[in-house]
């Protein structure tokens, strides 16, 4: 097999720009390109200003500057792409279906499937392709098959490398992976792809294994931090009604070793683009095999997290009377977490869609997430038109906007700024008595207490 010189990466979104500026920052004498439909997209990724890069990581910029236009491209040409490539990452998205056969919780794979025809029609030589996104166990066979059955002759390798970075911290989680995982049945074509990881991760991290076994990793590796937080989610409500507080709660089973501390943080629910979606995938393909205990075990995951969402929005209208109907209520936060400008699945989403059903007035403030996307957030649940959700949702630029004469303080989102702010002067803007829900157990109760909120945190 010939040396890996070009790259190219169909997919220039939260993953695929991150992963491959980071590929390009290490491996100096490897050409990436990463292309994409979006042509919007691209050129926010060829913008001169970094700051208009279409992802938002600490630490992107640099990578991006280090490498863009020396061997990094982001381009629109999908096929000159990929004739030029020796090898090829997926990088697309494979959200859940909402149509069809398994609609609402199996993996969509029409965009890989498309890109599969495109490879297979453009290729005029051997190809390594790589699943770079996340896909159910044995697409890779699927994958395949249309490769060598619409191909021109040429040799395919099907290699799975799921990325495990998470938002927020994705700079710092490919620099600095736990694993990188490949799975293949082609020694060479494995080695190819190892070669390039070892530019900068130890040897002993780079672990491969069979191409079912990588596909199946993924899939778990989310389902059980995913289902850690419905754990500590579940508890956070037992911690309300006995006098626990979960975060000692926490603390004390996260000092045994076995369970680790990680990923114990109780919430508002969590959010993003993965883990629903790969839950009710593997919920899928448990039932699509006849395991309906094995998928009902791992649906529990869901509803506990869909249960904590509405428990919190439930908790706001309890405690103020049983009525926010005009009220203003503040969110501080829209994006899934902090130091990312995603709100895919984003708690806040489903929270302000419950107070809105009670004719609250919800006033917006996320340090990062644009005004457009929050508005389509609302618009994509199908409840309500934009003019509707315009008469009741008002976004603003300052914090200190959202909070003037409003009922309460919602926070959403766990952003560092939010716990700088002057809270003391946030309580005189306020209407009185001055509440504040915390869904982020971001501020300090008996601060907050001694400054005269009536504060509710998660699971105090
Ligand atoms: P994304 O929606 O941000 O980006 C996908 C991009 O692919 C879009 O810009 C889209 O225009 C482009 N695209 C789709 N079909 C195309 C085609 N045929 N040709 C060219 N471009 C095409 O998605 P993402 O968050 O980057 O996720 C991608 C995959 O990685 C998913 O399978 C996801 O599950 C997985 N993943 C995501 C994360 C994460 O944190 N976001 C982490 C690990 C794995
Ligand atoms: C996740 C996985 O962590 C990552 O490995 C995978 O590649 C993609 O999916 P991501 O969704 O970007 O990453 O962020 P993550 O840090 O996992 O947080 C997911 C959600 O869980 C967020 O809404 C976060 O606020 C919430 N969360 C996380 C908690 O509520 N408590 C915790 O203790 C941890």
């Amino acid at each position: 097999m010939r040396e890996i010189t070009k790259i190219t990466c169909i997919g220039a979104g939260y993953v695929g720009g991150p992963t491959m500026s980071v590929i390009a920052h290490k491996n100096p004498n490897i050409k990436i390109t990463v292309v994409d439909l979006n042509s919007a997209r691209i050129a926010a990724w060829n913008d001169e200003n970094l700051a208009n890069l279409p992802v938002y990581e600490p630490g992107l910029d640099e990578i991006v500057r280090d490498a863009r236009h020396r061997n990094l491209f982001f381009d629109t040409d999908v096929e000159r792409a990929i004739d030029e490539a020796d090898m090829i990452f997926i990088s697309v998205n494979t959200p859940t279906k909402t149509y069809g056969k398994g609609k609402g919780q199996a993996a969509d794979l029409k965009y890989i499937e498309l890109c599969a025809r495109q490879i297979a029609a453009v290729a005029k030589d051997d190809k390594i392709v790589v699943e770079k996104s996340t896909l159910p166990v044995r697409t890779a066979a699927a994958l395949k098959n249309i490769l060598d059955n619409t191909g021109n002759g040429v040799n395919f390798h099907v290699l799975s490398n799921p990325e495990f970075l998470a938002e927020g911290t994705a700079v710092s989680d490919l620099l600095n992976p736990d694993r990188v995982l490949i799975g293949g049945d082609d020694e060479v074509a494995i080695e190819a792809l190892v070669k390039i990881y070892r530019s900068w991760v130890p040897e002993e991290r780079i672990l491969t294994t069979n191409i079912w076994s990588s596909e199946l990793s993924k899939l778990v590796a989310n389902a059980f931090l995913a289902q850690r937080v419905s754990s500590i989610n579940a508890i956070s409500e037992l911690c309300e009604v006995t006098g626990a507080n979960v975060d000692e709660v926490s603390r004390a089973i996260g000092y045994d070793s076995r369970i680790g501390s990680k990923f114990l943080k109780a919430s508002v629910g969590f959010g993003g683009s993965c883990f629903q979606k790969d839950i009710l995938n593997l919920v899928y393909i448990a039932r699509t095999y006849n395991l309906h205990t094995v998928a009902d075990y791992w649906e529990q995951v869901i509803l506990m997290n869909d249960h904590q969402k509405s428990r919190f929005a439930e908790k706001i209208i309890q405690t103020m009377y049983n009525t926010v109907n005009g009220k203003r209520i503040a969110f501080l936060g829209w994006a899934f977490k902090k130091d990312t400008n995603d709100t895919r699945e984003s708690a806040a989403i489903y929270v302000a869609d419950y107070l809105m059903d009670e004719e609250a007035q919800v006033v917006v403030y996320d340090p990062k997430v644009s005004d457009n996307q929050i508005y389509s957030d609302l618009v994509s649940l199908g409840t309500r038109s934009l003019e509707e959700i315009k008469r009741l949702v008002t976004i603003v630029n300052d914090p200190y906007d959202a909070v003037g004469d409003a009922h309460a303080v919602a926070i959403l989102t766990e952003w560092d700024e939010f716990k700088t702010y002057n809270w003391n002067k946030i309580k005189g803007e306020m209407k009185k008595p001055a509440f504040v829900f915390d869904g982020r157990k971001l501020l300090n109760n008996i601060e907050m207490n001694k400054l005269g909120f009536e504060y509710y945190a998660i699971g105090e």
